[in-house]
Protein backbone atom coordinates (compact mmCIF):
# COMPACT_ATOMS: atom_id res chain seq x y z
CA UNK A 1 0.00 0.00 0.00
CA UNK A 2 1.28 3.62 -0.52
CA UNK A 3 1.71 5.43 2.32
CA UNK A 4 -0.30 9.01 2.64
CA UNK A 5 2.01 11.45 3.31
CA UNK A 6 0.50 12.72 7.02
CA UNK A 7 -1.78 16.01 7.49
CA UNK A 8 -3.19 17.44 10.52
CA UNK A 9 -6.62 17.57 11.92
CA UNK A 10 -7.98 20.14 14.14
CA UNK A 11 -11.19 19.67 16.14
CA UNK A 12 -12.72 21.63 18.61
CA UNK A 13 -16.00 20.83 20.38
CA UNK A 14 -18.60 22.80 21.75
CA UNK A 15 -21.77 21.79 24.05
CA UNK A 16 -22.31 18.04 25.89
CA UNK A 17 -20.31 15.09 26.47
CA UNK A 18 -21.70 13.42 23.67
CA UNK A 19 -19.75 16.22 20.99
CA UNK A 20 -17.03 15.03 23.07
CA UNK A 21 -17.16 11.19 22.42
CA UNK A 22 -18.16 11.74 18.66
CA UNK A 23 -15.22 14.18 18.17
CA UNK A 24 -12.98 11.21 19.25
CA UNK A 25 -14.76 9.08 16.74
CA UNK A 26 -14.14 11.68 13.96
CA UNK A 27 -11.03 11.72 14.52
CA UNK A 28 -10.39 7.89 14.75
CA UNK A 29 -12.46 7.46 11.22
CA UNK A 30 -9.76 9.89 9.98
CA UNK A 31 -6.67 8.32 11.19
CA UNK A 32 -6.50 5.82 8.20
CA UNK A 33 -6.83 8.98 5.83
CA UNK A 34 -3.18 10.20 7.21
CA UNK A 35 -5.17 12.45 9.58
CA UNK A 36 -3.19 13.52 12.89
CA UNK A 37 -4.22 15.16 15.26
CA UNK A 38 -2.75 18.67 16.66
CA UNK A 39 -3.69 21.14 19.18
CA UNK A 40 -2.70 23.96 16.82
CA UNK A 41 -5.38 24.97 13.92
CA UNK A 42 -3.30 27.09 11.80
CA UNK A 43 -1.59 23.78 11.64
CA UNK A 44 -4.83 21.54 10.29
CA UNK A 45 -5.01 20.49 7.14
CA UNK A 46 -8.60 19.72 7.98
CA UNK A 47 -10.39 21.82 10.42
CA UNK A 48 -13.28 20.78 12.24
CA UNK A 49 -16.36 22.76 14.21
CA UNK A 50 -18.30 20.12 16.45
CA UNK A 51 -21.20 22.55 16.92
CA UNK A 52 -23.57 22.99 19.80
CA UNK A 53 -27.14 24.25 19.40
CA UNK A 54 -28.79 23.92 22.49
CA UNK A 55 -29.04 27.68 23.35
CA UNK A 56 -28.69 30.75 21.14
CA UNK A 57 -25.30 31.54 22.33
CA UNK A 58 -24.20 28.37 21.17
CA UNK A 59 -25.13 28.77 18.21
CA UNK A 60 -23.34 32.26 17.39
CA UNK A 61 -20.33 31.23 18.96
CA UNK A 62 -20.07 29.05 15.68
CA UNK A 63 -20.31 32.19 13.58
CA UNK A 64 -17.68 33.75 15.39
CA UNK A 65 -15.28 30.89 14.85
CA UNK A 66 -16.16 30.42 11.52
CA UNK A 67 -15.01 34.45 11.21
CA UNK A 68 -11.63 33.84 12.10
CA UNK A 69 -11.12 30.64 10.67
CA UNK A 70 -11.84 32.36 7.16
CA UNK A 71 -8.67 34.76 8.27
CA UNK A 72 -6.66 31.54 8.86
CA UNK A 73 -7.48 29.65 5.99
CA UNK A 74 -6.59 32.99 4.08
CA UNK A 75 -3.26 32.96 6.01
CA UNK A 76 -2.32 29.68 5.29
CA UNK A 77 -3.24 29.81 1.21
CA UNK A 78 -1.21 32.62 1.18
CA UNK A 79 1.79 30.52 1.99
CA UNK A 80 0.57 28.02 -0.45
CA UNK A 81 -1.35 25.20 2.02
CA UNK A 82 -4.80 24.69 1.50
CA UNK A 83 -7.34 24.11 4.43
CA UNK A 84 -10.58 22.03 4.69
CA UNK A 85 -13.15 23.46 7.10
CA UNK A 86 -16.03 21.27 8.59
CA UNK A 87 -18.53 22.37 10.39
CA UNK A 88 -20.15 19.19 12.19
CA UNK A 89 -22.68 18.80 15.15
CA UNK A 90 -26.03 20.20 15.89
CA UNK A 91 -25.69 23.86 14.47
CA UNK A 92 -24.62 21.77 11.37
CA UNK A 93 -27.79 19.62 11.27
CA UNK A 94 -30.11 22.52 12.34
CA UNK A 95 -28.68 24.73 9.50
CA UNK A 96 -27.37 22.80 6.92
CA UNK A 97 -26.67 24.23 3.75
CA UNK A 98 -27.68 28.18 5.71
CA UNK A 99 -24.45 27.41 7.25
CA UNK A 100 -22.34 27.64 3.79
CA UNK A 101 -23.77 31.28 2.85
CA UNK A 102 -23.53 32.57 6.34
CA UNK A 103 -19.52 31.70 5.64
CA UNK A 104 -18.37 30.68 2.29
CA UNK A 105 -15.21 29.96 4.12
CA UNK A 106 -17.02 26.76 4.89
CA UNK A 107 -15.83 23.51 2.54
CA UNK A 108 -18.07 20.84 4.08
CA UNK A 109 -21.38 20.80 6.55
CA UNK A 110 -21.60 16.74 8.11
CA UNK A 111 -24.65 16.45 10.95
CA UNK A 112 -24.40 14.16 13.79
CA UNK A 113 -25.51 11.03 12.03
CA UNK A 114 -23.48 11.46 9.32
CA UNK A 115 -19.99 11.70 10.81
CA UNK A 116 -18.47 8.08 9.38
CA UNK A 117 -18.58 9.56 5.97
CA UNK A 118 -16.15 12.01 6.85
CA UNK A 119 -12.82 10.73 4.53
CA UNK A 120 -15.44 10.37 1.15
CA UNK A 121 -17.26 14.10 2.37
CA UNK A 122 -13.30 15.30 2.48
CA UNK A 123 -12.56 14.36 -0.68
CA UNK A 124 -15.70 15.35 -2.48
CA UNK A 125 -15.24 18.75 -1.05
CA UNK A 126 -12.36 19.69 -3.00
CA UNK A 127 -14.51 19.71 -5.98
CA UNK A 128 -17.45 21.92 -3.95
CA UNK A 129 -18.93 22.50 -0.95
CA UNK A 130 -20.51 19.64 -0.02
CA UNK A 131 -23.50 19.02 2.99
CA UNK A 132 -24.37 16.05 4.47
CA UNK A 133 -27.33 15.99 6.86
CA UNK A 134 -30.34 13.53 6.31
CA UNK A 135 -31.08 10.86 8.68
CA UNK A 136 -29.12 7.90 6.97
CA UNK A 137 -30.63 4.45 7.29
CA UNK A 138 -27.02 2.89 8.01
CA UNK A 139 -25.99 3.15 11.28
CA UNK A 140 -23.19 5.30 11.57
CA UNK A 141 -21.47 3.05 14.86
CA UNK A 142 -20.79 0.06 12.14
CA UNK A 143 -18.74 2.61 9.41
CA UNK A 144 -16.77 3.99 12.39
CA UNK A 145 -12.88 3.17 13.04
CA UNK A 146 -12.20 1.45 16.15
CA UNK A 147 -9.83 3.53 17.99
CA UNK A 148 -5.57 2.44 18.13
CA UNK A 149 -4.58 0.73 21.90
CA UNK A 150 -1.89 3.28 21.93
CA UNK A 151 -5.03 6.05 20.99
CA UNK A 152 -6.99 5.21 23.88
CA UNK A 153 -4.05 5.40 25.88
CA UNK A 154 -3.56 8.56 25.24
CA UNK A 155 -6.92 9.69 25.78
CA UNK A 156 -6.52 8.47 30.06
CA UNK A 157 -8.10 6.36 32.24
CA UNK A 158 -12.03 7.55 32.09
CA UNK A 159 -13.89 6.99 28.89
CA UNK A 160 -17.29 8.15 27.32
CA UNK A 161 -19.03 5.61 25.61
CA UNK A 162 -22.76 6.15 23.96
CA UNK A 163 -25.14 3.66 24.56
CA UNK A 164 -27.95 5.47 23.27
CA UNK A 165 -28.84 8.40 20.64
CA UNK A 166 -31.32 10.74 19.47
CA UNK A 167 -34.57 11.57 21.85
CA UNK A 168 -38.39 11.25 21.26
CA UNK A 169 -39.74 13.43 24.32
CA UNK A 170 -39.96 16.68 22.27
CA UNK A 171 -39.58 19.29 25.72
CA UNK A 172 -41.13 22.30 24.42
CA UNK A 173 -37.75 23.68 25.04
CA UNK A 174 -35.49 21.48 22.99
CA UNK A 175 -33.56 21.07 19.77
CA UNK A 176 -32.24 17.46 20.33
CA UNK A 177 -35.07 16.07 19.20
CA UNK A 178 -34.11 17.62 15.93
CA UNK A 179 -30.54 17.51 15.65
CA UNK A 180 -30.42 14.39 17.27
CA UNK A 181 -33.32 12.40 15.72
CA UNK A 182 -35.17 9.39 17.04
CA UNK A 183 -33.87 7.46 20.06
CA UNK A 184 -31.67 4.69 18.90
CA UNK A 185 -30.11 1.90 21.19
CA UNK A 186 -27.03 0.17 20.10
CA UNK A 187 -26.82 -3.25 20.27
CA UNK A 188 -25.55 -4.24 24.04
CA UNK A 189 -23.09 -6.60 21.89
CA UNK A 190 -21.47 -4.07 20.03
CA UNK A 191 -21.41 -1.86 23.73
CA UNK A 192 -19.39 -4.73 25.41
CA UNK A 193 -17.04 -5.31 22.81
CA UNK A 194 -16.16 -1.71 22.44
CA UNK A 195 -16.42 -1.37 26.56
CA UNK A 196 -13.59 -4.10 26.02
CA UNK A 197 -11.21 -2.70 23.91
CA UNK A 198 -10.93 0.43 26.23
CA UNK A 199 -10.25 -1.87 29.48
CA UNK A 200 -7.93 -3.72 27.81
CA UNK A 201 -5.78 -0.45 26.66
CA UNK A 202 -6.27 0.75 30.20
CA UNK A 203 -9.68 2.49 30.94
CA UNK A 204 -10.85 2.55 34.02
CA UNK A 205 -14.04 4.40 33.88
CA UNK A 206 -16.25 3.96 31.47
CA UNK A 207 -19.38 7.13 31.69
CA UNK A 208 -22.12 5.74 29.39
CA UNK A 209 -23.81 8.55 27.05
CA UNK A 210 -27.62 8.72 25.59
CA UNK A 211 -29.47 11.94 25.58
CA UNK A 212 -32.33 9.80 27.24
CA UNK A 213 -29.56 7.30 28.76
CA UNK A 214 -31.92 5.86 31.29
CA UNK A 215 -34.26 4.59 28.40
CA UNK A 216 -31.74 2.49 26.76
CA UNK A 217 -33.67 -0.83 25.68
CA UNK A 218 -31.04 -2.14 23.16
CA UNK A 219 -30.59 -5.44 21.48
CA UNK A 220 -28.74 -7.98 24.68
CA UNK A 221 -26.14 -10.11 23.97
CA UNK A 222 -29.13 -13.52 24.33
CA UNK A 223 -31.29 -12.11 21.79
CA UNK A 224 -33.87 -10.41 24.35
CA UNK A 225 -33.91 -6.22 25.08
CA UNK A 226 -32.10 -5.29 27.56
CA UNK A 227 -32.40 -2.42 29.63
CA UNK A 228 -29.78 -0.16 31.06
CA UNK A 229 -29.66 -1.70 34.49
CA UNK A 230 -29.27 -5.02 32.19
CA UNK A 231 -26.11 -3.51 30.42
CA UNK A 232 -24.52 -1.83 33.41
CA UNK A 233 -24.26 -5.49 34.93
CA UNK A 234 -22.39 -6.75 32.08
CA UNK A 235 -20.84 -4.50 31.49
CA UNK A 236 -19.69 -4.36 35.49
CA UNK A 237 -17.64 -8.12 34.23
CA UNK A 238 -15.49 -6.69 32.11
CA UNK A 239 -12.02 -7.06 34.02
CA UNK A 240 -10.27 -3.65 34.39
CA UNK A 241 -14.08 -1.68 34.77
CA UNK A 242 -13.57 -0.52 37.82
CA UNK A 243 -16.48 2.26 37.81
CA UNK A 244 -19.33 3.22 35.89
CA UNK A 245 -21.33 6.20 35.75
CA UNK A 246 -24.12 7.14 32.81
CA UNK A 247 -25.73 10.65 31.44
CA UNK A 248 -28.33 11.81 31.21
CA UNK A 249 -30.98 10.69 32.43
CA UNK A 250 -35.14 11.02 32.47
CA UNK A 251 -36.77 11.05 35.88
CA UNK A 252 -39.87 9.13 33.68
CA UNK A 253 -37.51 6.41 32.76
CA UNK A 254 -35.48 5.57 36.57
CA UNK A 255 -37.08 2.08 36.19
CA UNK A 256 -36.64 0.18 39.68
CA UNK A 257 -34.45 -2.16 38.01
CA UNK A 258 -31.87 0.50 37.74
CA UNK A 259 -32.54 1.83 41.02
CA UNK A 260 -31.89 -1.82 42.56
CA UNK A 261 -28.36 -1.57 40.45
CA UNK A 262 -27.60 1.79 43.03
CA UNK A 263 -27.80 -0.67 45.58
CA UNK A 264 -25.71 -3.39 44.40
CA UNK A 265 -23.54 -2.71 41.87
CA UNK A 266 -20.29 -1.30 43.57
CA UNK A 267 -19.09 -0.45 39.85
CA UNK A 268 -21.90 1.64 39.42
CA UNK A 269 -20.55 5.31 40.79
CA UNK A 270 -22.98 7.01 43.61
CA UNK A 271 -23.81 9.75 42.02
CA UNK A 272 -26.66 10.36 39.44
CA UNK A 273 -27.16 13.70 36.76
CA UNK A 274 -30.93 13.69 36.98
CA UNK A 275 -32.25 17.20 35.10
CA UNK A 276 -35.65 18.49 36.86
CA UNK A 277 -35.81 21.81 35.14
CA UNK A 278 -38.11 23.42 37.35
CA UNK A 279 -39.88 23.13 40.46
CA UNK A 280 -43.38 24.24 39.42
CA UNK A 281 -46.21 21.73 38.24
CA UNK A 282 -47.59 24.32 35.94
CA UNK A 283 -43.86 25.05 33.75
CA UNK A 284 -42.95 21.32 33.98
CA UNK A 285 -46.15 20.80 32.49
CA UNK A 286 -45.68 23.38 30.28
CA UNK A 287 -42.40 22.17 29.09
CA UNK A 288 -43.96 18.97 28.50
CA UNK A 289 -41.50 16.80 30.76
CA UNK A 290 -44.21 14.72 31.65
CA UNK A 291 -43.65 14.53 35.49
CA UNK A 292 -44.77 16.77 38.58
CA UNK A 293 -42.84 17.97 41.35
CA UNK A 294 -43.65 15.58 43.79
CA UNK A 295 -42.97 13.02 41.52
CA UNK A 296 -39.46 14.01 41.10
CA UNK A 297 -38.90 14.44 44.94
CA UNK A 298 -40.70 10.65 45.79
CA UNK A 299 -38.33 9.14 42.93
CA UNK A 300 -35.28 10.90 44.81
CA UNK A 301 -36.40 9.57 48.30
CA UNK A 302 -36.74 6.09 46.31
CA UNK A 303 -33.50 5.94 44.96
CA UNK A 304 -31.28 7.52 48.13
CA UNK A 305 -33.07 4.23 50.26
CA UNK A 306 -31.25 2.12 47.68
CA UNK A 307 -28.14 3.71 47.89
CA UNK A 308 -28.02 6.17 51.17
CA UNK A 309 -24.31 7.56 49.95
CA UNK A 310 -26.08 9.08 46.50
CA UNK A 311 -25.16 12.42 45.55
CA UNK A 312 -27.15 14.64 43.06
CA UNK A 313 -26.96 17.07 40.30
CA UNK A 314 -29.58 18.60 37.70
CA UNK A 315 -30.22 20.99 35.33
CA UNK A 316 -32.21 24.16 35.88
CA UNK A 317 -33.80 26.63 33.35
CA UNK A 318 -34.95 29.76 34.48
CA UNK A 319 -37.56 31.71 32.87
CA UNK A 320 -39.53 29.46 30.87
CA UNK A 321 -42.25 31.84 28.80
CA UNK A 322 -45.11 32.42 31.69
CA UNK A 323 -42.86 31.20 34.89
CA UNK A 324 -44.17 33.43 37.93
CA UNK A 325 -42.54 34.71 40.59
CA UNK A 326 -43.98 31.72 42.75
CA UNK A 327 -43.55 29.67 39.99
CA UNK A 328 -39.54 30.47 40.61
CA UNK A 329 -39.75 29.88 44.18
CA UNK A 330 -40.86 26.61 43.66
CA UNK A 331 -37.93 25.42 42.04
CA UNK A 332 -35.77 27.04 44.90
CA UNK A 333 -37.94 25.05 47.09
CA UNK A 334 -37.23 21.63 45.40
CA UNK A 335 -33.53 22.66 45.56
CA UNK A 336 -34.08 23.44 49.13
CA UNK A 337 -35.64 20.06 49.59
CA UNK A 338 -33.34 17.67 47.86
CA UNK A 339 -29.97 19.03 48.17
CA UNK A 340 -27.66 18.80 44.94
CA UNK A 341 -23.92 18.23 45.05
CA UNK A 342 -23.70 19.89 41.85
CA UNK A 343 -25.91 21.41 39.50
CA UNK A 344 -25.95 23.38 35.71
CA UNK A 345 -28.46 26.12 35.22
CA UNK A 346 -29.71 28.34 32.50
CA UNK A 347 -31.99 30.85 31.18
CA UNK A 348 -34.50 30.12 29.22
CA UNK A 349 -33.34 30.86 25.42
CA UNK A 350 -35.79 30.35 22.75
CA UNK A 351 -34.91 28.27 20.20
CA UNK A 352 -36.45 28.18 16.69
CA UNK A 353 -38.74 25.49 15.70
CA UNK A 354 -39.36 24.83 19.76
CA UNK A 355 -42.79 25.32 20.73
CA UNK A 356 -41.59 27.37 23.54
CA UNK A 357 -40.47 29.55 21.18
CA UNK A 358 -44.10 30.63 19.86
CA UNK A 359 -45.87 31.07 23.35
CA UNK A 360 -46.45 34.60 24.01
CA UNK A 361 -45.60 35.44 27.61
CA UNK A 362 -41.79 35.34 27.30
CA UNK A 363 -40.06 36.32 30.24
CA UNK A 364 -37.80 39.93 30.14
CA UNK A 365 -34.57 38.87 30.38
CA UNK A 366 -33.59 41.37 33.68
CA UNK A 367 -35.64 38.95 35.17
CA UNK A 368 -33.86 35.89 34.28
CA UNK A 369 -30.66 37.28 35.02
CA UNK A 370 -32.05 37.87 38.24
CA UNK A 371 -33.54 34.70 39.07
CA UNK A 372 -30.22 32.59 37.28
CA UNK A 373 -28.13 34.46 40.21
CA UNK A 374 -30.93 33.60 43.11
CA UNK A 375 -31.04 29.93 42.01
CA UNK A 376 -26.93 30.06 41.56
CA UNK A 377 -26.74 31.17 45.17
CA UNK A 378 -28.23 28.72 46.25
CA UNK A 379 -27.17 25.61 44.63
CA UNK A 380 -23.32 27.08 44.80
CA UNK A 381 -23.90 27.10 48.81
CA UNK A 382 -25.47 23.28 48.28
CA UNK A 383 -22.35 22.46 46.71
CA UNK A 384 -19.67 23.84 48.86
CA UNK A 385 -21.87 22.47 51.63
CA UNK A 386 -21.15 18.97 50.14
CA UNK A 387 -17.50 19.26 49.02
CA UNK A 388 -16.85 20.16 52.44
CA UNK A 389 -18.71 17.41 54.51
CA UNK A 390 -16.15 15.02 52.79
CA UNK A 391 -13.22 16.22 54.22
CA UNK A 392 -12.42 13.70 57.43
CA UNK A 393 -13.50 11.12 55.18
CA UNK A 394 -11.87 8.39 53.72
CA UNK A 395 -12.91 7.91 49.79
CA UNK A 396 -11.83 6.00 46.53
CA UNK A 397 -10.04 7.77 44.35
CA UNK A 398 -9.21 7.02 40.54
CA UNK A 399 -6.04 8.15 39.78
CA UNK A 400 -5.82 10.11 35.95
CA UNK A 401 -3.34 12.65 35.57
CA UNK A 402 -0.45 14.04 37.23
CA UNK A 403 -0.90 16.64 39.84
CA UNK A 404 -0.96 21.05 39.50
CA UNK A 405 2.55 20.23 40.97
CA UNK A 406 5.53 18.15 41.11
CA UNK A 407 5.53 15.50 43.09
CA UNK A 408 1.60 15.66 43.30
CA UNK A 409 -1.18 13.69 41.20
CA UNK A 410 -4.66 14.04 40.87
CA UNK A 411 -7.94 11.75 40.48
CA UNK A 412 -11.63 11.75 40.79
CA UNK A 413 -13.95 11.00 43.52
CA UNK A 414 -17.08 9.03 43.58
CA UNK A 415 -18.72 12.14 42.78
CA UNK A 416 -16.44 13.13 40.02
CA UNK A 417 -14.77 15.83 42.49
CA UNK A 418 -11.14 16.40 41.75
CA UNK A 419 -8.75 15.33 44.25
CA UNK A 420 -5.19 16.41 44.69
CA UNK A 421 -2.50 14.26 46.72
CA UNK A 422 1.08 13.85 47.20
CA UNK A 423 1.70 10.63 45.34
CA UNK A 424 3.70 9.52 42.69
CA UNK A 425 2.10 9.26 39.08
CA UNK A 426 2.34 5.80 39.20
CA UNK A 427 -0.95 5.42 40.74
CA UNK A 428 -2.66 6.86 37.46
CA UNK A 429 -5.33 4.36 36.63
CA UNK A 430 -5.96 2.71 40.13
CA UNK A 431 -8.16 3.26 42.13
CA UNK A 432 -7.20 4.04 46.15
CA UNK A 433 -8.67 5.25 49.26
CA UNK A 434 -7.90 8.61 50.14
CA UNK A 435 -8.48 10.20 53.55
CA UNK A 436 -10.09 14.10 52.27
CA UNK A 437 -8.10 16.74 54.58
CA UNK A 438 -9.32 19.80 53.09
CA UNK A 439 -11.00 21.41 50.72
CA UNK A 440 -10.81 24.41 47.92
CA UNK A 441 -13.43 25.95 45.88
CA UNK A 442 -13.08 23.28 43.39
CA UNK A 443 -10.82 20.48 44.69
CA UNK A 444 -10.50 18.18 47.59
CA UNK A 445 -6.82 17.96 49.31
CA UNK A 446 -6.27 14.34 50.61
CA UNK A 447 -3.81 11.88 51.52
CA UNK A 448 -3.04 8.20 50.68
CA UNK A 449 -4.75 6.13 53.38
CA UNK A 450 -2.40 2.35 53.38
CA UNK A 451 -4.77 0.00 52.28
CA UNK A 452 -4.15 -2.26 49.08
CA UNK A 453 -6.20 -0.86 46.40
CA UNK A 454 -9.43 -2.74 44.92
CA UNK A 455 -7.91 -5.86 43.11
CA UNK A 456 -7.60 -4.88 39.12
N1 LIG B 1 -31.22 15.14 27.47
C1 LIG B 1 -30.95 15.84 28.59
C2 LIG B 1 -30.38 17.22 28.42
C3 LIG B 1 -30.31 17.87 27.12
S1 LIG B 1 -29.75 19.51 26.97
C4 LIG B 1 -32.20 15.89 29.44
O1 LIG B 1 -33.23 15.44 29.06
O2 LIG B 1 -32.12 16.37 30.54
C5 LIG B 1 -28.98 19.93 28.47
C6 LIG B 1 -29.69 20.96 29.24
O3 LIG B 1 -29.73 22.19 28.54
C7 LIG B 1 -31.13 20.64 29.54
O4 LIG B 1 -31.27 19.77 30.60
C8 LIG B 1 -31.70 22.00 29.84
O5 LIG B 1 -31.56 22.33 31.19
C9 LIG B 1 -30.82 22.94 29.02
N2 LIG B 1 -31.55 23.48 27.87
C10 LIG B 1 -32.06 22.81 26.82
N3 LIG B 1 -32.69 23.65 25.98
C11 LIG B 1 -32.61 24.88 26.52
C12 LIG B 1 -33.08 26.18 26.13
N4 LIG B 1 -33.80 26.35 25.05
N5 LIG B 1 -32.78 27.22 26.94
C13 LIG B 1 -32.07 27.04 28.07
N6 LIG B 1 -31.60 25.87 28.48
C14 LIG B 1 -31.87 24.78 27.73
FE1 LIG C 1 -34.26 17.67 25.26
FE2 LIG C 1 -36.21 16.86 26.85
FE3 LIG C 1 -35.12 15.16 25.12
FE4 LIG C 1 -33.72 15.98 27.21
S1 LIG C 1 -35.62 14.77 27.30
S2 LIG C 1 -32.99 15.85 25.11
S3 LIG C 1 -34.39 18.07 27.49
S4 LIG C 1 -36.30 16.97 24.62
FE1 LIG D 1 -25.67 20.64 22.14
FE2 LIG D 1 -26.38 18.80 20.44
FE3 LIG D 1 -25.33 18.10 22.76
S1 LIG D 1 -27.45 20.68 20.82
S2 LIG D 1 -26.02 19.74 24.10
S3 LIG D 1 -24.30 19.21 21.15
S4 LIG D 1 -26.94 17.04 21.68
Amino acid sequence: MEARAPKKLFIKSFGCQMNVYDATRMADVLAPEGYEETAQPEQADLIVLNTCHIRERASEKVFSELGKLRELKEDRKARGQTTRIAVAGCVAQAEGAEILRKQRAVDLVVGPQNYHRLPDLVRESFMAPVVDTEFPVEDKFDYLTPPSEEKIRERGVSAFLTVQEGCDKFCTFCVVPYTRGAEVSRPAAKIVAEAEALARAGVREITLLGQNVDAYHGMGEDGATWSLARLLRRLARIEGVLRLRFTTSHPNDMTDDLIEAFADLPALMPFLHLPVQSGSDAILRAMNRGHGARDYTSLIEKIRRARPDLALSSDFIVGFPGETEADFQATLDLIAEVRFASNFSFKYSPRPGTPGAELADQVDEAVKTERLHRLQALVESQRQHFNASLVGRITPVLFEKPGRHEGQVAGKSPYLQPVQIDGSVDLIGREVLVEIMRCGSNSLFGRLVETPERAI
